[in-house]
């Protein structure tokens, strides 16, 4: 009974192995995903698998054949086995390297030019300012935006609990234990704030060198103020100082006429009206003729024909003083104004919060 049947039996199997071992090649071959390479998996191993279903046919062999058989079907499972796991491997890399591509972002810098991008309106517009200033002599100095009561406040003679404060809306740092950061004259600092304005940095370029003095200080401000179109807790300042023998009122009023012109051009013009700064005496307000209308009159500087630019004034003597510069000898003038509702005013964009939700169609327009 044990005649040719059987050994016949052992040929269709070995011949029936070698089929599903070309096909699993085959199928493995075929797969271009991982994906496709999991969904063709239960067609090559388990007991569901042609290999399998195979095996299980093992039964009706005569017992000294199934040795044959099974090495014939351990070879043929073991080259699926090596083939899935080389094409897995290279199907996993393959993706990785697609996704690598198509999420890869160039972070270098690249120069302007259409569609590659360019400076953020603020940033041209205080490029533009600093320009100006710098034309008409200026130097530009920079300090730090965390400063210290002394600074903010103190120096620029509003001591604590001056009504004037209360022009200010501060944002005060919570420093811990830590008081290092006090290095002026008022001693330790116990209140670190968010600067409020650009004036500590006048206080910090009169310390640091002698007069005369002609600088102009850009930077970044914080108020605790909620955002609407025309606040920002967040904001950008100019501020200018001059220090010299001799420098009157009129070198302030021509000096900021001068610098109108030549940022608005020749069609914009400048002036004063008092007002009170507790770092000034005396302090104006420095308008400039409406730059939509030129001074006839709109919307934005509701028929009046002017815009509010900022504050100025003399610098007063106190300041000097706490900065040890003799006022009988040295006299000077200063200015602050705002970047932000400069660079708005100039395009006519109506709302400051547009400047920083950095939607790409508005950013593109500057
Ligand atoms: N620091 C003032 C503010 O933020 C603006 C200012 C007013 C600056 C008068 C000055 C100045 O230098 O002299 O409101």
């Amino acid at each position: 009974m044990n005649g040719p049947a059987s050994h016949a039996g052992l040929d269709t199997l070995l011949a029936d192995i070698d089929v599903a071992r070309s096909e699993g090649l085959a199928a493995i071959a075929a797969s271009s995903t991982t994906d496709e390479l999991a969904q063709a998996e239960s067609g090559l191993f388990g007991r569901k698998s042609v290999l399998g279903q195979i095996k299980q046919g093992f039964g009706s062999l005569a017992v000294e054949l199934r040795a044959t058989a099974g090495r014939a079907l351990n070879e043929a499972q073991q080259e699926l086995r090596v083939a899935h796991a080389v094409a897995a491997d290279e199907l996993a890399a393959a993706a990785r390297r697609e996704q690598m591509q198509r999420e890869w972002l160039d972070l270098t810098e690249t120069p302007p030019g259409p569609g590659r991008g360019h400076l953020h309106l603020v940033t041209q517009t205080t490029e533009r300012l600093e320009d100006v200033f710098v034309g008409m002599g200026f130097t530009v100095s920079e300090g730090p935006q965390a400063e210290t009561d002394w600074y903010n406040f103190e120096a620029l003679n509003l001591p604590a609990a001056h009504p004037a404060r209360s022009m200010w809306d501060t944002l005060y740092l919570d420093m811990g234990e830590r008081t290092e950061l006090g290095d002026g004259e008022g001693g330790e600092a116990t209140n670190v704030v968010l600067r409020t304005h650009t004036s500590p940095v006048q206080i910090r370029v009169m310390e640091s060198q002698p007069p005369p003095i002609y600088t102009i200080c850009p930077g970044r401000v914080f108020r605790r103020d909620t955002a609407d179109a025309s606040h920002m807790p967040v904001f950008h300042q100019i501020e200018g100082l001059v220090v010299d023998r001799g420098i009157s009122f009129t070198d302030l009023a021509g000096t900021l006429e001068e610098f109108t012109s030549a940022y608005f051009g020749k069609a914009i013009s400048s002036r004063l009206r008092p007002s009170y700064f507790p770092f000034t005496e005396p302090s104006a307000e420095f308008d400039i003729n409406c730059v939509i209308c030129e001074g006839a009159g709109c919307q934005t500087c509701q028929r009046t024909g002017w815009i509010e630019l900022g504050g100025c004034g003399m610098v007063h003597p106190n300041v000097l003083t706490n900065c040890g510069i003799d006022f009988e000898e040295w006299t000077g003038f200063a200015f602050g104004f705002g970047i932000d509702r400069l660079a708005l005013m100039r395009h006519g964009i109506d709302d400051l919060r547009d400047m920083y939700t950095n939607d790409i169609r508005f950013l593109n327009q500057f």
